[in-house]
C-alpha cells in the first residue's frame, strides 16, 4: 500500500494508519456521496463548481455539509503536491452509528475522507477508444454523485471484460451518459450533450466544455439524443475530470465516423488544454 498521507476526520495520517469502523454507514450502506477534483501544478480546477456540486449532493441525500468552502480548501490543499497533476478523492458518509438502522442516525458526526493521487494520462486519448451500449440498469438519482455505485461498476467491468474503456448508457431510446463519465456527440456539425436532469452527473468536465465552445463559436446544443442518431454520429466523445475528452472510435463494434478520432475532438481537446494552462 502507499504510504502516502490522507485525511481524515481531522487529521492528517499515512494512508495504512487512516482506519474508518466496520459500522459507517458508508461501508454498510454506501451512505454516502463523493467528489473527484483535479489539480493541475497544484492548483484545484473549477473548485468552486466541485464545492457546490458536493453542496448539492449533500442535499440530496439530507446530509449537513461539515465544512465551509474555505475549510473544505484549507483541507484538500496540504494534500498536493504541485510537481504533478493530481486529482483529489473526497469522501463523506453519513458516519459511524452504534448500531446499523437504515433509518438516519441522530447526533453522528459525517465521515470525511480525503486523498490525492497522480493523475496518470489516460492510454487511450490521441488514439481513441473502444466502447459498448448497454441499458441503463441504475436509479433514479443519477445527479447525486453517490458513494453508492454499484450499478456504475457492473456496467464498467461489462465494458473492460470486452476489451472496451466505457459502457454508455441507453434508457428509453436515448443516450444517457457513460458509466463514469458524461458524454458527447457531433450530430450534423452540432456538438450536443444530454440536458442535466437527474438521470446524469452534472460533470464539472461537461460544463467546461460547453462554455468553451459558446467562447470559441463551436456550435452546440443541450438536447436529449436518440441513440440511433448516436450510432450514426461524426464524433462520440466521453468527458470526466480524469480522463478529459475522450474519442470513441468504436461503438459496439461499429465504427463511428472514420473510426478515427475527429476534427471537433482535436479543436475541443486543443482548446481545453489551453484554458487549463490560462489558469495557472
Ligand atoms: N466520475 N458521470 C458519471 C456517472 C461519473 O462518474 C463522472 C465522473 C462523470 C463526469 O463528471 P466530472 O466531469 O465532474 O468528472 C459523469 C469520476 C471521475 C469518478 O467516479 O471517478
Amino acid at each position: 500500500m502507499e504510504n502516502k498521507i490522507v485525511y481524515l476526520n481531522g487529521e492528517y495520517l499515512p494512508l495504512p494508519e487512516a482506519k474508518v469502523s466496520v459500522l459507517d454507514r458508508g461501508f454498510l450502506f454506501g451512505d454516502g456521496i463523493y467528489e473527484v477534483i483535479p489539480s493541475y501544478s497544484g492548483n484545484l480546477f473549477h473548485l468552486d463548481d466541485h464545492l457546490q456540486r458536493l453542496e448539492n449532493s449533500l442535499a440530496g441525500i439530507r446530509l449537513a455539509n461539515p465544512h465551509t468552502r474555505l475549510e473544505w480548501q484549507a483541507i484538500l490543499t496540504p494534500l498536493l503536491d504541485a510537481n504533478y497533476d493530481q486529482y483529489i478523492y473526497l469522501q463523506i458518509t453519513r458516519g459511524t452509528a452504534a448500531k446499523r438502522d437504515h433509518a438516519f442516525p441522530e447526533n453522528v458526526p459525517a465521515t470525511v475522507f480525503a486523498m490525492c493521487s497522480n493523475i496518470v494520462p489516460f492510454a487511450g486519448l490521441n488514439a481513441g477508444v473502444k466502447a459498448i451500449s448497454m441499458d441503463d440498469t441504475r436509479w433514479s438519482l443519477c445527479h447525486i454523485k453517490a458513494i453508492t455505485l454499484l450499478g456504475n461498476i457492473l456496467h464498467r467491468q461489462a465494458a473492460v471484460e470486452q476489451d472496451c474503456a466505457e459502457a454508455l448508457l441507453v434508457k428509453d431510446g436515448y443516450l444517457i451518459e457513460g458509466a463514469a463519465s458524461n458524454v458527447f456527440a457531433v450530430i450534423d456539425g452540432v456538438l450536443c450533450t444530454p440536458p442535466k436532469t437527474n438521470d446524469i452527473l452534472p460533470g464539472i468536465t461537461r460544463d467546461v466544455i460547453l462554455e468553451l465552445a459558446k467562447k470559441h463559436n463551436i456550435p452546440f446544443c443541450e438536447d436529449k439524443i436518440l441513440f440511433a442518431d448516436a450510432q450514426k454520429a461524426t464524433e462520440l466523445w466521453v468527458t470526466s475530470s480524469t480522463r478529459e475528452i475522450v474519442p470513441i472510435i468504436e461503438l459496439d463494434g461499429t465504427d463511428i465516423g472514420e473510426g478515427k478520432p475527429g476534427p471537433v475532438w482535436q479543436t475541443m481537446h486543443t482548446i481545453l488544454q489551453a484554458y487549463k494552462q490560462s489558469l495557472l
